[in-house]
C-alpha cells in the first residue's frame, strides 16, 4: 500500500520521480505527489487521483531540484484529498510514508501545539521531527529520533530544507530498496520502481535507517549501530513491465499463464517426478499442514487443502492470515507452517508467519518476489517463477502458486508412501498437459467476451462448485467483484439450499464450475434446483458435461476435458477472462480497480 521514491541525481529529479510512481501505481492511486529541495528551498506538488493528474500539474506548475521524493497513495487516514496528499510538510521537513503509525493519536496530543494541516497519521511524523530540528538536532539526528518514538509499519523518506545531499530513509514493517546509480542514489519501496535507474539494489532489513547521499548510504539498525547489507543484482525480469501489445496488464498476465506455469513446473518437476532444487522438505515428519494466506492466495491454499489430504494423506487447516495471527492458534512442533503471498509483503501473513516462527517444524513460504520480507524470514523460500504481476487483480501468480503446491502435494505423497512412483507420473504428466490446456481455455475469449454482454447487466452472480472447485468458486467470485463491482458470492453446492438459494430468481445469473468429475451428478442436482426457481445458469465444464447437463440453462462454455484433480487450475482461466470481459463491458478500471491495491502492508 502506497509507494514511495527518492532520488539523488545530477538531473531534474521530478520526471525521474514521476516515471517511477508510475511503476508503484499498482501500489495505491487516490492521489500522487512529489516534493524537492532546490536552492536550499524545500517546495511540493500534489493532485488527488491517478498520477497523470499530478504529471497534468507539473506542466503548469513546474518543480525544479535535483534531491526528491515522491508517493503514490492508498488512502489509510483520511479521504483522498490534495490536503492528505504525501508528501507531509511541518516546517524545515518533508516526509513520504508507506505504512500506518499506530501511536499517531498519542503523538499528535503531545504535538497539540503545532498547526496540522491534514487528516493523515504521517503528517505528525514531520511535525515530530520539526521539533527535533527547533531542539538544534541536526536533520540525520531528528529523523533519527524520530523513528525511535514511532510505533506500527512504516517505510519512510525524509527530505530538508538546505540538504540538496540527503534523503533519510526508514524500515519497520514495510519494505524499502536503496538503488546504487553512478553518482547517483535511488530510494523506492520497490526494486520495479527503480529498475530502469539501476540493477543494483540494498534491500533494509527490518527497523533499519539509512542516510543516503548521492556518494552512497550509510545504514544503521534500530539501535542506531551501523551495519552492512549486502548489494544484490535484481534479475532482468523485473524491469519488464510492458503490456507488450495488450489493452490492460491483467490480459496479459491472463494470457501469460501458459508459458509461466511451464516454467515454474519445469522448475519443481524432472523425469516424470517432482523434485524441488535448492530445498529440503520432509513432509514425512510432519504432522499437519498449516497453510495461511490473504485473498486469492487464500483461494489457492484452499485448493491446495484438498490436494494434501487427498494426494498425501496429510492433515491440513487453512487460515486467512488476519484471523490466524489473532486467534492465536496451537501450532505443534511437527507442524509445517506454509506461508502463500504473491508479493511476500502482506502485512498479516508475514505477522502470521512471525507467530508461527520458534513454533512450527518448519516456516516454510511460496512467494513471487524472492527478496520480499515473507521469503527471507521464511527457514525455506519456494519461487512461483510467475515475473512480475502488475494488475491488482492477481491471475498468473494464481496460477502458478496453485503449480507450485501440486508439486509440493505431490512431494508429500512420495515422502508419506502415499503414491507409487506411477501415480506420481500420471500427476506429473497431467500438470505438464495443463499448459496446452490453458492455451485452449484462453482460445474461448471470443465467447467469453460475447457472453459477458449479458452478465454484466446483472446485479448479483453467484458461483457454484463442489471438492476443489469450491475455492475455485470464490476465486471467480473474488475476480468477479475485484473488477466488474458487481457484487458475486460463490457457495460450495451443496450448501447453496442452506440459505443462499432464496437469492435465486429470474435475474440471478448461477456460474456453475462442474467438470464430469466424481461428483458431477450432485451438482448437476443442485444445478437443477436453481433452475426449476428460475436461476439463469451458466455451466462450465468439459464436453461430456455440457452433453450431458446443458440442456435448458443459460449458457454454456466448454473447457478440454482434464483429470478432476488439477481441475482448478483449468477452470481458473475463463473464471479470470469472465470478471475480465464483464468488467471490459462495464467500462471499469481493469487494472487499478477502485479501493485497492496490489501489495497490502497494512494490516
Ligand atoms: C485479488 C488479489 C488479492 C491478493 C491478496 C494477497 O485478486 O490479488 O486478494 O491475493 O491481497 O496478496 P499477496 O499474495 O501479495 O499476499
Amino acid at each position: 500500500m502506497c509507494g514511495i521514491v527518492g532520488v539523488l541525481t545530477d538531473h531534474e529529479a521530478a520526471p525521474i520521480l514521476v516515471e517511477a510512481l508510475k511503476r508503484l501505481e499498482y501500489r495505491g492511486y487516490d492521489s500522487a505527489g512529489i516534493a524537492t529541495v532546490h536552492n536550499g528551498m524545500l517546495d511540493r506538488r500534489r493532485a488527488v487521483g491517478k498520477l497523470h493528474n499530478l504529471a497534468d500539474l507539473l506542466v503548469y506548475e513546474p518543480l525544479p531540484g535535483k534531491a526528491g521524493i515522491g508517493h503514490t497513495r492508498w488512502a489509510t487516514h483520511g479521504g483522498p484529498t490534495v490536503r492528505n496528499a504525501h508528501p507531509h510538510r511541518a516546517g524545515r521537513v518533508v516526509v513520504v510514508h508507506n505504512g500506518i503509525i499506530e501511536n499517531y493519536r498519542a503523538l499528535k496530543e503531545a504535538l497539540a501545539d503545532r498547526e496540522f494541516e491534514s487528516d493523515t497519521d504521517t503528517e505528525t511524523i514531520a511535525h515530530l521531527c520539526e521539533t527535533f530540528l527547533d531542539r538544534g538536532m541536526s536533520p540525520r539526528e531528528a529523523a533519527a529520533e524520530t523513528l525511535k518514538h514511532l510505533e506500527g509499519a512504516f517505510a519512510l523518506a525524509f527530505l530538508f530544507d538546505g540538504e540538496e545531499d540527503l534523503i533519510v530513509a526508514a524500515r519497520k514493517g514495510s519494505p524499502l530498496a536503496i538503488g546504487h546509480g553512478e553518482g547517483e542514489m535511488y530510494v523506492g519501496s520497490d526494486a520495479i520502481a527503480l529498475s530502469p535507474l539501476t540493477d543494483r539494489i540494498t534491500y533494509l532489513d527490518e527497523g533499519d535507517y539509512a542516510f543516503v547521499t548521492r556518494s552512497g548510504v550509510e545504514i544503521r539498525d534500530a539501535d542506531g549501530r551501523q551495519v552492512h547489507r549486502d548489494t544484490v543484482k535484481i534479475a532482468a525480469q523485473a524491469a519488464q513491465v510492458d503490456k507488450a501489445g495488450h489493452k490492460h496488464f491483467m490480459v496479459k498476465e491472463i494470457f501469460e499463464q501458459p508459458t509461466v506455469l511451464a516454467q515454474c513446473l519445469a522448475h519443481y518437476t524432472g523425469n516424470g517426478a517432482v523434485e524441488l532444487p535448492d530445498a529440503d522438505l520432509d513432509f514425512a515428519a510432519t504432522d499437519r499442514l498449516i497453510m495461511v494466506a490473504c485473498g486469492t492466495a487464500h483461494y489457492a491454499c484452499l485448493v491446495a487443502k484438498y490436494w494434501f489430504e487427498q494426494i498425501a494423506g496429510l492433515p491440513c487447516d487453512v487460515d486467512i492470515a488476519s484471523e490466524f495471527r489473532y486467534r492465536e492458534p496451537p501450532v505443534s512442533d511437527r507442524a509445517t507452517a506454509l506461508f502463500v503471498s504473491q508479493s511476500g509483503e502482506t502485512a498479516d501473513t508475514l505477522a502470521a508467519l512471525r507467530y508461527t516462527r520458534d513454533k512450527a517444524m518448519a516456516v516454510v513460504s511460496l512467494v513471487n518476489v524472492p527478496q520480499s520480507s515473507i521469503a527471507r524470514e521464511s527457514d525455506t523460500a519456494l519461487p512461483i517463477l510467475a515475473g512480475v504481476e502488475i494488475g491488482v487483480a492477481s491471475t498468473k501468480a494464481f496460477m502458478n502458486q496453485l503449480g507450485a503446491l501440486a508439486c509440493l502435494a505431490i512431494l508429500a505423497g512420495r515422502q508419506r508412501g502415499q503414491l507409487t512412483p506411477e501415480r506420481e507420473a500420471e500427476l506429473v504428466g497431467t500438470l505438464l498437459s495443463l499448459p496446452a490446456m490453458i492455451n485452449q481455455a484462453l482460445a474461448l475469449e471470443d465467447q467469453i467476451r460475447h457472453q459477458t454482454g449479458k452478465l454484466a447487466e446483472a446485479r448479483s452472480v453467484l458461483f457454484l462448485g463442489r471438492g476443489p472447485m469450491y475455492p475455485m468458486a470464490l476465486e471467480g467470485a473474488l475476480k468477479l467483484k475485484e473488477i466488474s463491482y458487481i457484487h458475486a458470492e460463490a457457495y460450495a453446492s451443496g450448501e447453496l439450499k442452506h440459505g443462499p438459494i432464496a437469492l435465486v430468481d429470474n435475474n440471478l445469473p448461477v456460474i456453475v464450475l462442474a467438470p464430469r468429475d466424481a461428483l458431477f451428478d450432485k451438482t448437476v442436482s443442485n444445478m437443477q434446483e436453481v433452475m426449476a426457481r428460475d436461476g439463469k445458469v451458466w455451466l462450465v465444464s468439459d464436453a461430456e458435461g455440457v452433453a450431458l447437463a446443458g440442456e435448458g440453462v443459460w449458457e454454456t462454455l466448454t473447457l478440454p476435458t482434464i483429470d478432476p484433480v488439477f481441475a482448478p487450475m483449468l477452470y481458473a482461466v475463463p473464471a479470470q477472462l469472465i470478471a475480465y470481459h464483464t468488467a471490459l463491458h462495464k467500462g471499469t478500471d481493469v487494472d487499478q480497480p477502485r479501493n485497492l491495491a496490489k501489495s497490502v502492508t497494512v494490516e
